[in-house]
């Protein structure tokens, strides 16, 4: 039997991600094993999705300590009961302090609603709209101590629809996310894609772009 890439998923909300990831790794075609979902509020519905699949879920409430730093301690301390081999940002609304980041070197993605390095932040939609931007969409990186600033590995872009409202756009990105986020997080658990030297190496060889894949309207890969 091969071992499956024990992986935890940090949430803060409704985790429609997770969700993704649970449906990939049920349909069998992800060597990622969902050892736990660590949630900063008790109210994600996304514990919810955990419980239903099965999947042991944590809940540590950032409010309930001092600072940054004994929050971040704490959710290691827990992460680590489970060994895990890699951490999955998805929605999970909290700066990592560098200890942390430093913990976990080169085994945390992030995925951000932004075609980066444009758009780190918050509000992307309405800012690429307020831009009037031809292309959008979101992308899977390592995680470092910069914020939405780490190595790239795959992005999925969408063309912006003339006359569409923010909310329809972060709509159409999320339903890219659902697809390239288990598969980027698939290609580092079979260890397609390594961080190495601060950078994505994919097929041993180094990536200075991430893969790039585009999607019609409907959400469709082309
Ligand atoms: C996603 O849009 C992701 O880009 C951002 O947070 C959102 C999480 O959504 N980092 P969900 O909780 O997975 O539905």
């Amino acid at each position: 039997m091969t071992s499956r890439c024990k992986t935890a998923v940090l949430i803060s909300g409704s985790g429609t991600n997770l969700q993704a990831f649970i449906d990939a790794v049920s349909r069998g075609n992800l060597g990622l094993e969902l050892s736990v979902v660590l949630s900063n509020k008790p109210e994600a519905y996304g514990l919810v999705r955990a419980e239903e699949a099965g999947i042991p879920t944590v809940c540590l409430q950032h409010g309930h300590y001092a600072d940054r730093a004994s929050f971040d301690t704490a959710v290691a301390e827990k992460l680590d009961e489970w060994r895990p081999d890699l951490l999955v940002l998805a929605g999970f609304m909290r700066i990592l302090s560098p200890g942390f980041v430093a913990h976990y070197s080169g085994r945390i993605l992030n995925i951000h609603p932004a075609l980066l390095p444009a758009y780190p932040g918050l509000d992307t939609h309405q800012r690429v709209l307020d831009a009037g931007d031809e292309w959008h969409g979101s992308t899977v990186h390592f995680v470092t101590e910069e914020l939405d600033g780490g190595p790239r590995i795959l992005q999925g872009r969408l063309s912006v629809v003339a006359g569409e409202s923010a909310d329809q756009l972060a709509s159409r990105v999320q339903a890219i996310e659902h697809q390239i986020y288990p598969q980027a997080a698939g290609w580092v658990g079979e260890g397609r894609v390594e961080f190495r030297l601060g950078q994505t190496w994919i097929d041993g060889a180094l990536a200075e772009e991430p893969v790039v894949q585009t999607f019609d309207r409907d959400g469709t890969l082309i």
